[in-house]
C-alpha cells in the first residue's frame, strides 16, 4: 500500500512527460502530493497524457513547460510552478539526455548538450528554488543521477561524466544548505526500460548481457526507481543528506 506522505505538499518533477520522470510524478500523486509536472514544449502530448493519467487515478497534477538548461526559462517555469501550487516542498531533478559516441567522435557541442541539460539544468533548478526552501525552513531535493556517474560505460564519456558531476554537486549542495533544513540526495538508477535506457540494449544479445551483469537478473522498470525518490522526499529520510543511492538491481555495489 502506498503511504499518503504528501498531503499538503507540492513537488516539481522535471522531465516528467515519460519514462522515469512520469513514474515519479505518478508515485508522488499517489502519495497525495500536488504534482507540478514539467517538460520541454516538444513533449506536450506526452506531458498532457501523464497529467490525464494522474488525474484519472484521483491525483492532483498541473503542468508547466520550459527547458532546464536555459536560465531564463528555469526562472519562468519555477515561478509558474510556485504560482500554481502556492509553494514547492520537493524538487526532483529528473530531466536528462543521453547520446552514444566514442570520445574520438564526441563533438564539442554534443558534450556541452549533455552538461547543459544533465548538470547545469540540475544546478539551475536547485538555485531557483533555494530561496523559497530557506524561507520555509525546509526543502527536499532529489537529483536523478546514474550508476554511470560512479562507474561509467564506454560510448558515454560525456553522459557519465555529467552524471558524476551531478553526484559531486549533490554532495556539496547538501553541505551548504543543511543548516537551512534542506536535504539534497541523489538516486542512481541502473539500466531502466525507457526510451533512454533502451540505448543500452538494442538487440536480444545486449539485453541478455544487461541481465547477466545484474545480480537480480533482470532489467529495471521506471516503477523500480520511484520508491527511493519518494523515500528521500519523506520525513523518514530527515537525517539523510548528500547521499547517492544505487537503484540498479545489483550492477555496482558502492
Ligand atoms: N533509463 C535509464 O536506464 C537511466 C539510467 C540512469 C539514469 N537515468 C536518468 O533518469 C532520468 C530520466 O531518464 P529516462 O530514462 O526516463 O529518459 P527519457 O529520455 O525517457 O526521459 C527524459 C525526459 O527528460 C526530458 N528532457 C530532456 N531535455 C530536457 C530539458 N532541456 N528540459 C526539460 N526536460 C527535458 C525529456 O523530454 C524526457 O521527458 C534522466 O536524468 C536519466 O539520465 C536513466
Amino acid at each position: 500500500m502506498i503511504p499518503k506522505r504528501g498531503e499538503g505538499q507540492a513537488v516539481l518533477v522535471t522531465g516528467s512527460s515519460r519514462g522515469i520522470g512520469r513514474a515519479i510524478a505518478q508515485r508522488f500523486a499517489a502519495e497525495g502530493y500536488h504534482v507540478v509536472a514539467m517538460d520541454i514544449p516538444r513533449q506536450e502530448t506526452d506531458l498532457k497524457e501523464a497529467q490525464a493519467l494522474i488525474r484519472e487515478a484521483g491525483g492532483r497534477c498541473d503542468i508547466v513547460f520550459g527547458d532546464v538548461s536555459n536560465p531564463e526559462s528555469v526562472k519562468t517555469f519555477v515561478a509558474e510552478a510556485k504560482a500554481i501550487a502556492g509553494h514547492i516542498d520537493v524538487l526532483v531533478n529528473n530531466a536528462g539526455v543521453l547520446s552514444l559516441a566514442l570520445v574520438d567522435d564526441i563533438e564539442p557541442d554534443e558534450w556541452d548538450r549533455m552538461y547543459d541539460v544533465n548538470t547545469k539544468g540540475t544546478f539551475l533548478v536547485c538555485k531557483a528554488l533555494l530561496a523559497q526552501f530557506r524561507e520555509a525552513g525546509r526543502g527536499r531535493i532529489v537529483n536523478i543521477a546514474s550508476i554511470g556517474g560512479k562507474r561509467g560505460a564506454p560510448m558515454q564519456a560525456h553522459y557519465c561524466s555529467s552524471k558524476a558531476a551531478v553526484i559531486g554537486f549533490t554532495h556539496i549542495l547538501a553541505q551548504e544548505v543543511a543548516k537551512d533544513g534542506i536535504t539534497v540526495n541523489a538516486v542512481c538508477p541502473g539500466i531502466i526500460d525507457t526510451d533512454m535506457g533502451r540505448n543500452n540494449y538494442r538487440d536480444e544479445k545486449a539485453l541478455q548481457a544487461v541481465k547477466d551483469k545484474t545480480a537480480l537478473g533482470r532489467l529495471g522498470y521506471p516503477d523500480d526507481v520511484v520508491g527511493a525518490v519518494a523515500f528521500f522526499a519523506s520525513s523518514d529520510a530527515s537525517f539523510i543528506t548528500g547521499q547517492a543511492l544505487n537503484v540498479c538491481g545489483g550492477i555496482i555495489f558502492h
